[in-house]
């Protein structure tokens, strides 16, 4: 059953050149079991049409608040109550302000100011007119009265210009819808809540010299994951992620650090936490003296000897037994030949509790990929999981802590 299940989202398309992409959130949408209901404004109407949107969402599309069907069959008040969640999606320059000030001079504009139910809006547009002043005025206006934003990103955007202004992909602005839901689910769907995870993510950069660096190939998709998993369980999340690619999680406080040591720090001063699961890809190994200035090419010398030290071990530190120690620590253990052994060494080793053993040999093909093939490895046994979807691999090891978190001191003590 999809996670969005009988949920009921009205969906706000705004005008601007990132409407495509609602057609495929209302796909992602419907895909996790929930409805759909769209209303377009005239201009959304010029980058999509009404016909697309009723054939993806299997149901009329509302724009003309003055047609007498639709407010005899459904006025704009019956369109918000009939709504578990608004989302404005793209959010235009436009739409906000109108927001902002309260207008009702169409019926996106009127449902949104007659709504008592959560706003989620994904910002799109031009990155001077996100930056500027008023649209900056118009967001905190907005943020103060409760409206939720995911994104907008960062990147190229279809007026040859760069920076922020792009819409969050469909999956990110779910991801945020299933946030935002979850948040008002009851205690017992939020096994979480009161608790706090602290999650490491991606690989760390360690500086050579100004401009060059020792790094990995983690994707970090795996820690994002997890923290996405463990927030979406009522979980309060800090997140400390290595330089990657993937978007911060919403609901979560994503700290970016670049090396070992400044991820370390960021850990001990995340403040007392009840689980830590590190998955970043930590460097080994850091330049013992980084070059202050860039290296030069010298003809016919020979290339620079690089004197390098071990990088501080994260998960052993948080594993340290003490008055501060979290309840449970989790570590990752990638390996490409004995795994299990290997691992259940590693779990004694850094002295954490549980450890995820994945097989990174070519053979596996999970490296950077988007499914995991794990084995959990406690004090007390092994347990081998299916191949799954990274974020299914997140979703069970949430339900695992939650339910290790739930236990009596009692029965910890025994496992
Ligand atoms: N880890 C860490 N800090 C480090 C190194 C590793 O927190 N400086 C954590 C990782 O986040 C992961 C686990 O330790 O949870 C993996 O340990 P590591 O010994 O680095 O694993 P591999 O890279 O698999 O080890 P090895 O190089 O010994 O095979």
């Amino acid at each position: 059953m999809g996670m969005l299940h009988g949920k009921r989202i009205l969906l706000i398309v705004a005008g601007g050149i990132a409407a495509f992409k609602s057609l495929e959130l209302i796909r992602r949408l419907r895909e996790r079991g929930a409805s759909v209901r769209c209303v377009l404004t005239d201009a959304g109407a010029r980058f999509v049409t009404p016909l697309s949107l009723q054939a993806l969402s299997e149901d009329r599309v509302y724009s003309d608040m003055f047609s007498l069907t639709d407010e005899s069959e459904m006025g704009h008040i019956q369109l918000s109550r009939d709504a578990d969640l608004l989302v404005v999606a793209p959010a235009t320059a436009n739409i906000l302000a109108r927001m902002a000030g309260g207008m009702a001079d169409d019926l996106a504009a009127t449902v949104l100011l007659a709504t008592d139910k959560p706003v989620l809006a994904a910002p799109a547009m031009n990155v001077r007119m996100w930056t500027h002043a008023a649209t900056a005025a118009n967001v905190e206006t907005l943020k103060k009265r409760g409206v939720t934003f995911v994104g907008p990103n960062d990147g190229a955007m279809a007026c040859n210009e760069h920076g922020p202004g792009r819409m969050s992909e469909p999956e990110e602005i779910v991801a945020a819808i299933e946030s935002m839901l979850a948040a008002g689910r009851p205690p017992l769907e939020r096994p979480l809540a009161g608790k706090r995870a602290l999650v490491t993510s991606g690989p760390t950069r360690e500086a050579i010299d100004p401009v060059r660096y020792i790094s990995n190939h983690s994707s970090g998709k795996q820690g994002h994951a997890i923290a996405a998993a463990l927030s979406h369980l009522g979980a309060e999340v800090t997140l400390v992620s290595g330089p990657v690619a993937v978007a911060d999680p919403p609901g979560v406080r994503t700290v970016h650090v670049d090396s070992a040591d400044q991820m370390l720090a960021a850990c001990l001063g995340a403040g007392a936490i009840d689980v830590a699961v590190c998955a970043a890809a930590v460097a080994d190994w850091k330049m013992a003296k980084p070059f202050s200035a860039k290296i030069k090419k010298k003809p016919g010398a020979q290339p620079p000897a690089l004197a390098l030290e071990p990088n501080p071990d994260i998960l052993a530190t948080l594993s340290k037994s003490g008055a501060g120690r979290p309840a449970l620590v989790v570590g990752f253990a990638a390996e490409t030949e004995n795994l299990v052994a290997n691992a259940i060494d590693k779990r004694k080793g850094k002295g954490c509790d549980w450890i995820l053993a994945n097989d990174v040999s070519p053979a596996a093909g999970t490296f950077g990929g988007e499914r995991n093939t794990v084995h959990l490895i406690s004090a007390t046994g092994v347990e081998d999981w299916p191949t799954l979807a990274k974020d299914e691999v997140a979703g069970r090891l949430a339900a695992r802590i939650a339910l290790h978190l739930a236990r009596p001191r009692s029965a910890e003590a025994a496992e």
